[in-house]
């Protein structure tokens, strides 16, 4: 696709799940963008809108006051991968790809460049995109801050936010009532929420996906607690964490999804073992869609901000197939191809495990 000399029409689009500071983002992008003398085009749910046509520009005015509001003014989607493209056919979920209804739209609307927000898989349809010819520059977001190439993803501090005072809040009825309290957290592979929530909200156990755990561990370090007086005990479970040597749980799948696996019910799975075996009583709390929604924090606002004029600034630099990432404390760019060759895991070396060990808290291994 031919770049014009001056860039002037861009779009703007907010992939996947949902999170605190989108809104922050395309603010970011919109207002600078004026200066430039670009024209904004706000791209409708995600993908799908890319490939059924859906967009309204987007002005000043538009983006004025949503820095502190929750979800993605221009709605989303993690069913619209162009590459991926579910259809109904006598019934069955046929898989096609719409990549040419992309550049359709992409030369008719006489796009320039487009900013996509989202995480790991809007990264991985902006790299095929950009391999198609588009001039993309990604924003990485996801609470659950897996990107390898960014040192974190906005969005996930106001996760470990909601995460901290909910389990402030069950701790106080957990001890009234000398009871084990579950709390089952987002994070699919990775179980930064769990462990940074955890962390902040004082859980005596943390389980992850990446630390396997064994059922009498988490016994023990119950049983433990009380021969300490302490007749309660917090559990803070990622969604993908799993006994040693056993499966994921899973509430279903979803064929339209890239990533089919629908995970939740860990929680009650290991409150159910803890209440069984150990006679403790336990219940469960399931935050759900909790952590993704709302008012982002005062530093996913911040985050979500420098991001956006940065990418903006990428854009009018024609710094395309690039994405945006937090190194340290600064803003830099990255090839978005290398972005999406590594998920960041937890690691037992990280600085949050070592510490959460040593005040005692139980990983279950
Ligand atoms: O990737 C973000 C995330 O919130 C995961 O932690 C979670 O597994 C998934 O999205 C839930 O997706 P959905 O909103 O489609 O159920």
């Amino acid at each position: 696709m031919p770049t014009r000399s001056r860039i002037t029409r861009i779009g703007v689009l907010t992939g996947g799940g949902d999170c605190p500071g989108l809104n922050a983002v395309i603010r970011g992008v919109t207002k600078p963008a004026q200066d430039y003398g670009m024209t904004v085009y706000g791209i409708h749910d995600g993908f799908e809108g890319l490939v059924e046509g859906k967009a309204s520009e987007l002005r000043n005015q538009d983006v004025s006051g949503i820095l502190s509001q929750g979800g993605t003014i221009l709605g989303s989607s993690n069913k619209g991968d162009p590459f991926h493209w579910p259809v109904s056919k006598n019934g069955e979920i046929v898989i096609e790809d719409r990549s040419a209804d992309v550049i359709k739209n992409y030369n008719a609307w006489n796009l320039d460049a487009i900013i996509a927000i989202g995480g790991d898989g809007t990264m991985h349809i902006c790299n095929k995109l950009s391999n198609l010819g588009l001039n993309m520059v990604g924003v990485p977001k996801t609470i659950d801050n897996d990107l390898d190439a960014t040192d974190v993803t906005f969005g996930h501090d106001s996760a470990v936010f909601v995460v901290s005072e909910a389990l402030d809040r069950l701790h106080t009825t957990a001890s009234s009532h000398h009871r084990v309290i579950v709390v089952e957290v987002m994070g699919r592979y990775a179980g930064w929420i769990a462990l940074h929530g955890g962390l902040a909200g004082g859980a005596d156990i943390i389980l992850i996906p990446e630390i396997p755990f064994s059922w009498d561990k988490i016994y023990d370090k119950i049983l433990k607690r009380e021969l300490m007086g302490k007749r309660f005990s917090l559990v803070c479970v990622a969604e993908g964490a799993k006994p040693m040597g056993g499966q994921l749980v899973t509430r279903g799948t979803d064929k339209k999804r890239t990533d089919p696996l629908q995970l939740g019910g860990i929680g009650k799975v290991v409150a159910d073992s803890i209440e069984r075996d150990t006679g403790r009583e336990t219940r469960v709390t399931v935050l759900g869609h909790l952590q993704r929604g709302g008012s982002p924090t005062p530093y996913d606002r911040i985050l979500s901000t420098k991001f956006g004029s940065f990418a903006i600034d990428l854009v009018a630099d024609k710094k395309f197939g690039r994405m945006v990432a937090l190194k340290g404390s600064e803003i830099k760019n990255i090839k978005i191809e290398d972005a999406i060759s590594k998920q960041k895991l937890v690691t037992s070396d990280n600085q949050a495990v070592i510490a959460a060990r040593a005040i005692g808290i139980s990983f279950g291994d």
